[in-house]
């Protein structure tokens, strides 16, 4: 008898997870997220040093559509000041999002946070951005086909899109393997809000076409932490259209 309590109490666990699960991801995101800056800060001043070269460049406004962009971590690596758009699906964030744009806003013009997933920016037009940005977002994305489309659609010519994203080790590892089965079980995505550890994001970016330009660099988060070390393996680039 006594497992039928355990069985339903870990169920009852389960679905209470699942309900605040979006609250509590935004919430432990956000902090995490400023442990997890610093440890990949110096990929990511070199990821948004172009970035800061085409804005300085432009002469105007320059416009950045940041996709999933959670409570907004990336505002201090770019030190030009543009005009910052900002979507994201978990409203949850909104919150952390503020508090950022007071922190670490700087000169840039920030939007309200946006509701919207980063498969439908149907509200943005054809060819309005200077730069989008994604930042840990097409390890979540529903469907990251669609996201890249639209990607390129909402680009200007010569606009970019930036990216940094843990992506699956190499073939040949013993982490691949624990990635796809935790990934494909849906153990990884139910505790983390969708994430999944088995994407190649790297491929994706390159194999979109309409880019006249592709560089993509990977690197390895230097970490002894048993959870960071199934998200070991990272990409960041820059797409020109
Ligand atoms: C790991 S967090 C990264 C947040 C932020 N970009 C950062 O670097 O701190 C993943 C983000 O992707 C968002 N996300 C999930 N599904 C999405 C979708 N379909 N479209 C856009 N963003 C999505 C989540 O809500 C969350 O904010």
């Amino acid at each position: 008898m006594a497992w039928l309590y355990i069985l339903v109490g870990v169920v009852l666990l389960l679905s209470l997870y699942r309900i605040f699960r979006a609250q509590l991801f935004a919430k432990i995101n956000s902090k995490m997220c400023a442990k997890y800056n610093k440890m990949i800060a110096s990929e990511k001043e070199t990821l948004f040093q172009k970035l800061n070269e085409q804005a300085k460049a432009k002469g105007r406004t320059y416009t950045i559509l940041e996709l999933g962009g959670g409570s907004g971590t990336n505002f201090g690596f770019v030190k030009e000041p543009v005009h910052w758009v900002v979507t994201e699906p978990n409203m949850a964030f909104a919150q952390y999002f503020q508090e950022n744009v007071k922190k670490n806003g700087g000169d840039h013009h920030i939007s309200e946070l946006i509701e919207a997933k980063a498969e439908d920016l149907s509200q943005f037009p054809n060819a309005s951005m200077d730069a989008v940005v994604v930042s840990l977002v097409l390890c979540t994305v529903q469907d990251p086909q669609r996201v890249m489309n639209e990607v390129q659609r909402v680009l200007r010519p010569g606009g970019h899109f930036f990216f940094i994203e843990h992506v699956i080790s190499q073939p040949g590892t013993i982490l691949r393997y624990v990635q796809i089965v935790l990934s494909k079980a849906r153990i990884w995505p139910f505790l983390f809000e969708g994430c999944q550890l088995h994407r190649d994001t790297g491929k994706l970016v390159k194999q979109q076409p309409g880019f006249a330009k592709t560089e993509v660099t990977d690197f390895k988060l230097n970490t002894s932490s048993l959870l960071l070390g199934f998200v070991r393996s990272h990409v960041y680039g820059v797409a020109t259209r």
